[in-house]
């Protein structure tokens, strides 16, 4: 795999996103043709049921006898709602193959490399960043196929002393319109969103995905986590998960959810930390000081620092005056 083989496939992550509102439970996926150094077609896959990326972009091209297949993931080997792509890649005549990332669902997990590979095509495999990116980008539908729950985001806005509230209770607003409308675009791709109780009574938030372009064709299941019985199920326009967090997840998967952002607060999230449950970290940290005031995790604490959970990715950027962390706990 080349340097120019890798910007290729840099392209169809990029294309991939294209489905992110709309994907799941499948995974997002882009394609692109090139012969000669020239792309002929990209392709992405939109949702389930519609075209996978590799068909898209066969389309588009019309003719790619000869060409260059890079695909974000390993093209599929088995009969769903639309036929194996492996075989419309060979099909189509298609001579070399690159994939940035295998994948691991029980249909595919190396089939569509073995069939294109016994049809005599050539296929690589990237390595390294691309790769980790190309898996970072479906650690939703890497974790539900892994781990047979939901991919679970913790979503927080923090002062600059680590504050997800003032004493008094106060958070609304810590986090910058710009940051808050990056959180209803996340919403809007979200399968669920959920709160622990003591949010929920407190704050009654819609969460929901208002502030986005284009508009939400679909909302995320508002969750809110409740073994006390706080929660009046009719006066909760969602679903009041009473159980288990770890099961309470499990079903949320039977019901075809690869990803929850869980929108705190503090003592549900550390419950969920403490059971493992938490993937991913995303915290606002907001340019002022509160002092006094709930932290990120509340009611859980580190036995040490060699046992304290650590961040196995991090990546930083502004968002408005504020700055985004995004601390993976764990990819699969
Ligand atoms: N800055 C921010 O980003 C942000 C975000 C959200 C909230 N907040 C603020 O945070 C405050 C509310 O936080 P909070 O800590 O009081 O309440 P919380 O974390 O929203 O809810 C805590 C409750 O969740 C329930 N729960 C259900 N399953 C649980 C589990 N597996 N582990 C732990 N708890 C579980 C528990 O009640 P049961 O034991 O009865 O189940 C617990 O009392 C408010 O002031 C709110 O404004 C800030």
């Amino acid at each position: 795999v080349t340097p120019a083989d890798e910007a290729f496939l840099r392209r169809t992550l990029e294309l991939a996103e294209r489905g992110r509102r709309t994907a799941a439970p499948n995974p997002v996926v882009g394609c692109l043709l090139v012969r000669d150094g020239e792309v002929l077609a990209e392709g992405w896959h939109e949702r389930p049921g519609g075209e996978h990326a590799e068909a898209m972009a066969l389309r588009l091209a019309g003719d790619a006898r000869g060409a260059t297949a890079y695909v974000g993931l390993e093209p599929c080997s088995h009969h769903g709602r639309t036929p194996p792509c492996a075989d419309a890649l060979v099909a189509a005549g298609v001579a070399r193959v690159v994939i940035a990332a295998l994948d691991p669902s029980p249909k595919v997990d190396g089939k569509g490399l073995q069939r294109l590979r016994a049809a005599g095509v050539e296929v690589e495999m990237a390595a390294g960043e691309v790769e980790a990116a190309a898996r970072r980008q479906n650690a939703e539908f890497r974790t539900f196929h892994l781990l047979g729950r939901p991919h679970v985001t913790y979503k927080a806005a923090a002062s600059l002393d680590g504050r997800t509230a003032t004493a008094a209770g106060e958070s609304q607003w810590i986090s910058s319109p710009e940051s808050r409308r990056l959180v209803h675009e996340w919403r809007a791709c979200a399968g669920a969103v959920a709160v622990g109780s003591g949010t929920a009574v407190r704050d009654r938030p819609q969460l929901t995905a208002r502030d986005v372009d284009p508009p939400a064709q679909r909302q995320p299941l508002r969750v809110v986590f409740d073994r006390g019985g706080r929660i009046d199920r009719a006066t909760w326009d969602g679903v009041v998960a009473r159980g288990d967090a770890g099961e309470e997840l499990a079903a949320l998967a039977a019901r075809g959810v690869t990803s929850v952002l869980v929108e705190g607060g503090a003592t549900f999230a550390a419950g969920l930390l403490a059971a493992g449950l938490i993937d991913r970290v995303a915290l606002f940290v907001a340019p002022l000081v509160l002092g006094e005031g709930p932290g990120v995790f509340a009611g859980w604490a580190a036995g040490s620092l060699a046992d304290a959970p650590a961040a196995v990715h991090l990546e930083a950027r502004p968002v408005g005056p504020d700055i985004l962390l995004v601390a993976e706990l764990r990819e699969v």
